[in-house]
């Protein structure tokens, strides 16, 4: 628990301003800990922010809300208690700041919906319907899964999606790594005989996932799996895939490639995104060794996503 008190408000500033503690972790924040922090802060916000290191590239800024001041000299021995419990620790000193009033509520929330990529648009439950009806409608609730469709990342899926559904359809869909679902989702209301299975290792987001297979009535066609990558049984059962996601981070996209391409139909395309430009090079390096050839990329800098092919093994030639 964060200890509290302390001077009263700055000189001059509204009562209804909030305190708010920054600190960085190196590794992605785990549910419990996510849950943990919500508890004791009036709001926890988590992103995923760059940071210059190559081996470190991505790093998870928390900003914490709370209405009374922070004991700032205890604080950095609380957090780090707190994050040992689940395994974490400080990259970085924690930040007390005072923010002055504003609307709050609207102001930490991680999702700006209703937002449109290509022919999707993702909105909440309170947000208008679309105008134009031929716009494919996802109701996402992110809730602590990743995948609001406001990361760059996801809409970099998205983008690349729109462009391979103008070309092609898509019946048998995997999304690896699915967070809220999102892109599965996507997949089957953009096509009423898709079939897709969602898989996150992440018991929690996989529970958001099934909500928003419901949310969107597609619950029958988007299967959901807790699971670690291609391990489960229930992956295989289900491909070969003609299209797979994988919006996970560079190095476990380099570790799972030679699954990928056994769960890839010939001909299927995957869509990796997750990776920073720099890191792109390595990632195709590993999924070409494999058998699979670029056919696009979408850059939303510095995030990118590869759209990948599995080739065709090369027809027989005749016996002799
Ligand atoms: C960046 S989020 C992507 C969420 C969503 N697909 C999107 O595009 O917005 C990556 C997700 O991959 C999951 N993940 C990471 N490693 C995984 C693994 N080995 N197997 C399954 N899921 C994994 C995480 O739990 C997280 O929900």
């Amino acid at each position: 628990m964060i200890a509290h008190g302390g001077p009263p408000l700055p000189a001059g500033n509204d009562p209804d301003g909030l305190w708010q503690v920054t600190f960085s972790l190196n590794e992605v924040p785990p549910p419990a800990l996510l849950e943990a922090l919500e508890a004791q802060a009036l709001s926890a916000s988590i992103f995923a922010a760059e940071v210059d290191e190559e081996d470190d590239p991505v790093r998870w800024r928390v900003d914490l809300l709370y209405k009374a001041r922070p004991v700032t000299a205890a604080l950095e021995a609380e957090l780090a208690a707190l994050l040992a419990e689940h395994g974490r620790r400080l990259a970085d000193t924690p930040e007390v700041n005072w923010l002055p009033h504003q609307d709050w509520l609207e102001a930490v929330r991680m999702v700006r919906q209703p937002l449109r990529v290509g022919r999707f648009y993702i909105h909440g439950e309170d947000d208008p319907l679309p105008a134009r009806p031929r716009l494919v409608a996802v109701q996402i609730e992110a809730g602590l899964a990743f995948g609001s469709g406001e990361h760059q990342t996801t809409a970099a899926c998205l983008e690349a999606f729109d462009a391979l559904l103008r070309r092609r359809r898509f019946p048998r869909v995997l999304d690896m790594g699915c967070g809220s679902a999102i892109l599965a989702i996507a997949a089957a209301k953009a096509d009423g005989q898709c079939r897709a299975l969602a898989v996150d290792n992440d018991p929690l987001a996989v529970r958001v996932a099934l909500d928003n297979t419901k949310r969107n009535h597609v619950a029958l066609r988007v299967r959901t799996l807790v699971g670690d990558g291609y391990l489960d049984q229930a992956v295989r059962r289900a491909g070969p895939f003609d299209l797979i996601f994988a919006n996970i981070l560079a190095d476990p996209l380099i570790a799972m490639a030679a699954d990928l391409r056994r769960h890839l139909a010939p001909g299927g395309v995957a869509v990796l995104s997750g990776l920073l430009d720099r890191q792109a090079a390595a990632v195709l390096a590993a999924h070409r060794a494999q058998g699979l050839r670029e056919i696009a990329r979408v850059e939303r800098q510095p995030w990118v996503a590869l759209v990948l092919r599995r080739l065709r093994p090369p027809p027989a030639g005749p016996r002799r």
